[in-house]
């Protein structure tokens, strides 16, 4: 039905997955329909539940203590918002560690590995055996705890630890302990016995990128199931990557809250400004049990009137989004948030654009077709457009000159990334949700602040927030759908954020640190200025003085004017370097980031 209705709106359309029926999604079903606006059903669902015995499970305790999530075993400080039993939806049985997760795009693994990665708290290492794929194993070496992300691998295609090389086979056995060797006792307890196994996890590479399931008994349930992507996207998109200071939860939250653009984000892009929004008219929510949300909506500002707006969440961490235009053009991008640890979480995104129709303009002053990615998010997280690179004189001499030095092409795609460093809007967010995080949430938490109350609009369980206008549903659905499902890939108030507000501004940690590009491009930078600073402008100063020295005064002016240049590139190029390091201006100044007009 929804399929159909997005069809007639002119979107490609998307198949939504409905659940299976089965007891679990019913009580799935149940669970967020409890809230919603048909009560005859509602009463039905939360009497089968009753009936069935699920009211003792709404215990927070109970349910950490059936949680098979991950840190099962600790015990939690427990949310006050969702410390009443009663409130509490029914339980859904929901493995979170049971899904899969991106984590890399391919093309940023350019070796081998081992590549350190964080996944639900976890240190794991990605490396390609000698099969060529790509295994996901512990971070930890069993032997002294060395981090096995600074090992190698091996021309066997097996990992070796740096500290004293035990090495493990793509099954994670321990293969190889070289002071084990000639003592035959040591060999038995060591090579290929369990103690000294790495954990092994499923991996998968899905247009381009790479998913784990951070679960290492269940391969096969794994193997059945797909990890979620827009089926719109290319085979190969263009991934960003980049680690936010923020939450799992505010993070999805914020992104089912458009409302926020034209304030937040206030002309940050063409025509967000606060004087142009407008209430929301009703979001059209539908619950698709374990397989997540979806729902439809129309324009919050004068710029989108008229646009229809898609928005699913695909468990654990997408959000797939469409904006459709009255003249058929369609923006769309697909977020992933993942949950790397309490606090913090990896955005991958990638977006596309269809063009209308027919190459039109329409009320919000773009010119239809001529509107293209570059233009649509400024000064955002997409790197690169949508036109085709024109072979001219220019790139022809560009190709054989990447021919003769690889690196070439490594340091442009690095260069092209510092579009992503300045990440204004996503800065604008981060500065928000940080503070969400740290002292909004835990403020109610504790009391401290107010009361958690249930939305009188939406019901729900308690909540932190105030949800009441139609702007607010996606956000309340989203978060009554995560209560029923254990509070979400950490439990109930365990997305302690432990950056704070230091870590908004670090593009080290937030992507230099891991994308090889940014690294070349930063070596490219500070060398070239280096170069510039210690050869260049001496040598041209020289050249200067020795002109006027000889009397050649007419002529001085030349190596002048090239020292006063270098000057000028240089600083700019050490400028365009700190971009890679950190979103803050350098000196000489004040070290603040203007987020705001
Ligand atoms: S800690 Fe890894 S081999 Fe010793
Ligand atoms: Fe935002």
């Amino acid at each position: 039905m929804l399929t159909a209705n997005l069809a007639e709106h002119g979107r490609p359309s998307v198949p939504l997955g409905h659940p299976a029926i089965n007891p679990q999604v019913f009580l799935g079903r149940a669970a967020v329909s409890k809230f919603s606006h048909e009560p005859q059903r509602d009463r039905l669902c939360v009497l089968v539940a009753a009936g069935l015995g699920f009211k003792k499970c709404y215990s927070i305790k109970r349910w950490q203590r059936r949680s098979v999530g991950v840190e099962q075993d600790v015990e939690a400080p427990v949310s006050k918002s969702f410390s009443t039993e009663d409130a509490l939806p029914p339980r859904v049985d929901f493995n979170w560690e049971k899904q899969w997760y991106p984590i890399l795009p391919e093309d940023m693994l350019r070796t081998s590995g081992p590549e350190p990665i964080r996944l639900l708290g976890r240190d794991l290492v990605l490396w390609k055996d000698s099969a060529g794929k790509w295994r996901c194993t512990d971070g930890i070496c069993p032997h002294r705890l060395a981090p096995l992300a600074h090992g190698r691998v091996t021309s066997e295609g097996q990992l070796m630890c740096r500290f004293h090389g035990w090495t493990f086979n793509g099954d994670g056995s321990c293969v190889k302990v070289p002071m084990a060797e000639g003592d035959a006792t040591a060999e038995a307890k060591l090579v290929g016995a369990a103690c000294s196994k790495l954990r092994t996890y499923p991996t998968r590479s899905v247009k381009g990128l790479i998913f784990v399931w951070p679960h290492s008994e269940s391969w096969d349930e794994a193997s059945k199931k797909e990890p979620f992507v827009a089926e719109e996207l290319a085979e190969s998109p263009n991934w960003s990557v980049f680690d936010a200071p923020a939450s799992w939860r505010v993070w999805l939250e914020q992104s089912w809250d458009p409302s926020h653009a034209p304030f937040l984000h206030q002309y940050a892009l063409p025509n967000f400004a606060p004087e142009l929004a407008y209430a929301m008219e009703p979001f059209e929510v539908e619950d698709l049990g374990d397989d997540g949300l979806s729902a439809r909506h129309g324009g919050y500002m004068q710029s989108n009137k008229g646009m229809k707006a898609y928005r699913r969440f695909g468990p654990p961490c997408a959000n797939s989004t469409s904006y459709v235009y009255p003249d058929g053009r369609t923006i769309g991008f697909n977020f992933y948030f993942v949950p790397t640890e309490p606090g913090k979480v990896r955005q991958i995104t990638t977006s596309y654009f269809v063009p209308a129709p027919t190459d039109k303009g329409d009320d919000n002053g773009l010119s239809g077709n001529m509107m293209q990615m570059s233009k649509v998010v400024l000064k955002g997280r997409t790197v690169g457009g949508i036109d085709k690179e024109r072979v001219s004189f220019a790139s022809a001499v560009k190709s054989r000159i990447k021919k003769r030095w690889p690196k070439l092409d490594q340091i442009e795609r690095g260069l092209k990334s510092w579009k992503l460093m300045q990440g204004l809007i996503g800065d604008q967010d981060n500065t928000i949700l940080s503070f969400q995080d740290s002292v909004g949430l835990r403020a109610v938490q504790s009391g401290r602040f107010r009361e958690p109350r249930s939305s009188q609009k939406f019901g729900g369980p308690p909540t932190e927030y105030l949800l009441e206008t139609n702007a607010d549903e996606l956000v309340s659905r989203f978060d009554s759908w995560v209560a029923a499902r254990g509070g979400g890939p950490f439990g109930f108030g365990r997305e302690e954020n432990q950056t704070g507000f230091s870590g908004v501004f670090d593009r080290w940690e937030a992507h230099t640190r891991f994308s090889k590009d940014a690294q070349a491009a930063l070596a490219f930078l500070s060398g070239t200025a280096d170069f510039l600073e210690s050869r260049v402008v001496p040598a041209c100063a020289v050249v200067a003085a020795l002109c006027m020295t000889c009397g050649l005064t007419r002529i001085s002016g030349l190596p002048t004017l090239a020292a006063a240049a270098g000057i000028f590139a240089k600083s700019r190029l050490r400028k365009h370097a700190q971009g890679f390091l950190s979103g803050l201006p350098p000196g000489p100044g004040l070290p603040l980031r203007k987020l705001w007009e």
